[in-house]
């Protein structure tokens, strides 16, 4: 049988939901990157959005212990007591926003903590606004639910971010939650307190929408102001979800550990779905987490500093190059240049039509990989991590600068 007629079969056996799924671009463009590397390609892989530092070592520590106290059986479905008693102290330390332990369900990373939220809060045809750019698993997660995504743009030149006009324009009597991440995956656009505090005053008109807060990359802040959470607005406090988790500010992605904290029926509904389909997450991965909310900030601090010394080079780098509009990220690892300049030229072989096109063939031309905008809503743009050491940062850009070099 063909490739093509076994994909077909098995499409009409898998259920319309899956079927409906896109693949996640970001993983997809890793896998080539592998498979080049294989080959015996000089491939730099820039398309994964994880830390290149190691899990800092009082932490692993903690994990260590854990074993050999025999933290070995099933925790508490919402995540044992320490853990949530160390999330709401770090909620009130960093981020002032006051919740009891009771309020905080723990799960199998950030991930798993939004999509918990949707599952439990969207009912089929409810809209979720999600400001773009966005995350690619946004709207995928938000389509699972039989949910539909309202796409609202950040312009460029407003940094990438949604202005409190643009959101009351997309507000309508379906819409349930609004959903957007500060820093931001794939912009590194951070949203300031006034204009959080502008968004917030649009939403106390409707106390009927809810706010999912995505702070992963909280602790990757580069701006003098630091991180706001809209969370701690009194007026918006029982209708924000704030989710967040130890995978990118402690170089943790692989412990798979993230929360939510939110008023207490929702806390509750995702304890009861996650009843249901996960239980409580691993063990020993919460002891290393409770380790980390607890314990210093040091490492963490350390390497927001690398972050901030690699984007400032890798932007430098990228604004040399002819025809690329790049905004200066304030938070996260990546750089987000607008290529929308190539589009419709040619190397004589390939044109480039669109995000995917360029991705691809930089992929296959210099060897870098990089994904494409389009995944994230950001049609004219390419992703670019820069969780990588200088010296491989420094050639990449070099060879993508080569590359595009042969576009006419
Ligand atoms: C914006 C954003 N939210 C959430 C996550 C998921 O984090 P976790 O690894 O804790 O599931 C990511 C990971 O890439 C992300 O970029």
């Amino acid at each position: 049988m063909s490739a093509v007629a076994e994909q077909t079969q098995v499409g009409a056996r898998l259920a319309d939901r899956i079927n409906a799924l896109e693949e996640s671009s970001t993983l997809a463009m890793t896998k080539m990157a592998r498979e080049l590397a294989a080959q015996g390609h000089k491939v730099i892989s820039l398309s994964v959005g994880e830390p290149d530092f190691k899990t800092p070592a009082h932490i692993c520590e903690a994990a260590k212990k854990a074993i050999d106290d025999g933290f070995h059986g099933y925790s508490p479905v919402a995540g044992y007591p320490d853990l949530r008693k160390a999330i709401a102290d770090k909620l009130k330390r960093d981020n002032n926003i006051d919740w009891k332990p009771e309020n905080i369900v723990v799960s199998t990373g950030a991930k798993h903590s939004l999509a918990n939220v949707i599952q439990v809060l969207i009912n089929p045809g409810d809209e979720v606004v999600i400001f773009a750019p966005y995350w690619v698993s946004y709207s995928e997660m938000v389509k699972l639910a039989e949910g539909k995504s309202v796409i609202v743009d950040g312009a460029f030149d407003n940094d990438f971010k949604v202005t409190a006009a643009q959101l009351e324009a997309a507000i309508t009597p379906r819409t349930k939650i609004v959903m957007y991440a500060s820093p931001n995956n794939p912009t590194g656009a951070v949203y300031s307190e006034q204009e959080l505090r502008e968004i917030a005053a649009v939403l106390e008109k409707h106390d009927d929408i809810y706010v999912l807060a995505d702070e992963i990359y909280e602790y990757i802040n580069f701006t003098e102001e630091g991180h706001f959470s809209i969370g701690s607005i009194p007026a918006l406090k029982d209708r924000v979800i704030t989710v967040n988790g130890v995978a990118k500010g402690y170089a943790m992605t692989g412990w798979r550990i993230g929360f939510i904290a939110a008023s207490k029926w929702i806390a509750d509904g995702v304890e009861k779905l996650q009843g249901q389909v996960t239980s409580g997450t691993n063990s020993i991965a919460q002891k290393a987490a409770t380790a980390a909310f607890n314990g210093t900030m040091e490492p963490s601090i350390e390497m927001a500093k690398a972050y901030q010394r690699r984007r400032d080079l890798v932007v430098g780098l990228l604004r040399e190059i002819p025809g690329f509009k790049v905004n200066m990220p304030q938070g996260a690892f990546y750089a987000f240049p607008d290529v929308s300049y190539y589009f419709g030229k040619s190397d004589g072989t390939t044109t480039i039509n669109g995000s995917d096109d360029f991705a691809n063939w930089l992929l296959n031309n210099s060897f870098v990989s990089t994904v494409a905008g389009s995944g994230f809503g950001a049609p004219d743009c390419i992703r670019i991590s820069t969780a990588a050491a200088d010296e491989a940062l420094v050639e990449a850009v070099q060879r993508i600068k080569d590359a595009v070099a042969t576009l006419k």
